[in-house]
This record gives structure tokens, sequence and C-alpha cells, in this order.
């Protein structure tokens, strides 16, 4: 079916979404690829999933490159946008979506997990953004950051992420700042809890699940195309005015004071 011109908003566009193997960042890696954009494809261990995304983008008629990188290394981020830069010589859109942690509380984070966890999230993001803005055009580019409200609250085992996060937040700004004056925007967003495998991962989280559906005001739970949705449009011209900033989207689940 032809898409209405407004859901076409990347086209002739590249767009890197790092960990777009799975979870927000295949959702995202789809979504954009549906509005126009020739996608990288990052991933670090899930190769074979990475492929289906890869596939998929490609099956919509888009270009799709398959890019690996611990980025947790310095040498493997840089290396990312050496094979971009080789494949299209360019980058519009430069989302860092991946993200890794020691799911420990505070008194438990060791300098081993919290080096990674650092490393992964918030490293990889000043690096990558650095890297991504070099690559960007003169009519200039956007940078989004996926953050969660860990950054500002406490969740239980969520001390080395939430740090990370909250340096994220703050990166963001900067890059706004710098990168004003060759047209390149930055922000971030703040998402509430999503269904994806990274939740496996934390101890507890069934009965933090459940407690998340019985809180939220609004009718249903937070889903990774409520993400795309506002990536989309904060990653488009129509947020040009928009810099700088975190945009929580939560179905109103911090509103309310307990
Ligand atoms: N899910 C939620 O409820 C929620 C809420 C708020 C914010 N967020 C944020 O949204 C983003 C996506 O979350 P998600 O739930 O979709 O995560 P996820 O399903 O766990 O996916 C994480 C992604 O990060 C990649 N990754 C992990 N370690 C890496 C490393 N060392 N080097 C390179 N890539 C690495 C993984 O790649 P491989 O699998 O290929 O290794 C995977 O693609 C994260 O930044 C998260 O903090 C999520």
């Amino acid at each position: 079916m032809e898409q209405a011109p407004n859901m076409r908003r990347y086209k002739g566009k590249v767009v890197c979404i790092t960990g777009s193997s799975r979870g927000i960042g295949k959702r995202l890696a789809l979504r954009f690829a549906v509005e126009g954009a020739d996608v990288v494809v990052h991933y670090f261990r899930s190769a074979e999933e990475a492929r289906e995304v890869a596939s998929e983008v490609k099956g919509m008629g888009r270009e799709a490159l398959l890019a690996r990188a611990n980025l947790s290394k310095e040498e493997q981020v840089v290396g990312l946008f050496e094979k971009i830069q080789d494949n299209f010589g360019r980058l519009d859109v430069f989302v860092h979506n991946a993200a890794s942690g020691r799911n420990r509380p505070a008194m438990e984070v060791d300098a081993k997990g919290w080096d990674w966890t650092v490393n992964v999230n918030a490293r990889a993001f000043l690096l990558g953004a650095q890297h991504a803005a070099s690559l960007m055009p003169e009519e200039g580019g956007a940078i989004l950051a996926l953050s969660s409200f860990g950054s500002e609250r406490v969740f239980h085992n969520y001390a080395s992420v939430g740090s990370t996060k909250a340096a994220i937040e703050s990166l963001v700004r900067y890059f706004a700042v710098e990168l004003a004056d060759r047209k390149i925007n930055a922000n971030a967003i703040s998402a509430g809890a999503i269904a994806t495998d990274a939740q496996k991962h934390f101890p507890g989280i069934e009965e933090a699940w459940a407690e998340v559906e019985r809180k939220i005001p609004y009718s249903r739970m937070l889903e990774a195309d409520d993400v795309a949705n506002l990536a989309l449009f904060l990653c488009s011209k129509e947020a040009e005015m928009i810099r700088g900033q975190t945009i929580r989207i939560d179905g109103g689940l911090t509103l309310p004071i307990p």
C-alpha cells in the first residue's frame, strides 16, 4: 500500500540504531525503515535475530547494514562507524538504544560491573554520538538516546543502570547545545516499563510487573511502538525546536504521589 507523504519522513536517510537485534531497538529499526530509512542494524550477541531484522528491512526495499560491535570496547565503537562510513558515507540519525548492566543494589555493584555498565550505556553514547556527528551532512541530523526514569528514581537493583541513564540525559543537553550550529539535534526518551527480554534479568521482575499494571493510570501498558512513535517524531524536522530534552513516555505511571 502506498504510504502518505508524512509517513516517509526518512526517505533517503541513513539511521543507525544500536542494539536493534531485539526488543525496542528492533521495533525502532523496522519503524524507521517503514518511513523510508536505510538502517544500520547493530547487534552484539544476537546474530541470528539481527539477521532477521536486516532481512525484514530489506524486504521493505531499504538497505540494511548488519554491524556487530561490543560497545563496551572503544575500538569496536570506532569500527562500527568506520563500517557506516565505508558503506553509506554518511549518517543522518544515531539512536543509542543498546544497554546492559549489573543488576545489583548499589552496595553490591563492583568495579568490573560498574565499568561494563558505564561503558556500554554511557561511554558508547558519548563516543558514538561524536562519531555519528562527524558523519552527518551539512543539513544536520539527529541523536537520540534511550533512558528510563531510573535515572532519577530508585528501582530495586538498578543503581548502575540508573546512574548511566542520568549521564546519558546530561550528555544530550551538552550535545544539543554544542552541535546546534551544525543543525544536529539531541534528545532522550525516558520510557516506562515495556515487556522485553531485558527484564528477564531483573530479579523479582514478575512482582514489579504486576505492580506496574496495577498502578498505571492509563488503560494499557506501554509498548515498543509507543517509543517508536516518539523516536520518529524527535528525530524529525518537526521536532527541531525540542532540543536537549528527556521526554517521558509512561502512560502517566510516574505522575501520582504514592
Ligand atoms: N524494556 C523496558 O522496560 C525499558 C524501559 C525504559 C528504558 N528502556 C531502555 O530501552 C533500551 C532498549 O531496551 P530493551 O528492553 O529493548 O533491551 P533488550 O531487549 O535487553 O536489548 C538490549 C540490546 O542491547 C544490546 N547490547 C547489550 N549489551 C551490548 C554490548 N555490550 N554491546 C552492544 N550491544 C549490546 C543487545 O544486543 P545483542 O542482543 O545483540 O547482544 C540488545 O540488542 C535500553 O536502553 C533500555 O535501558 C527499556
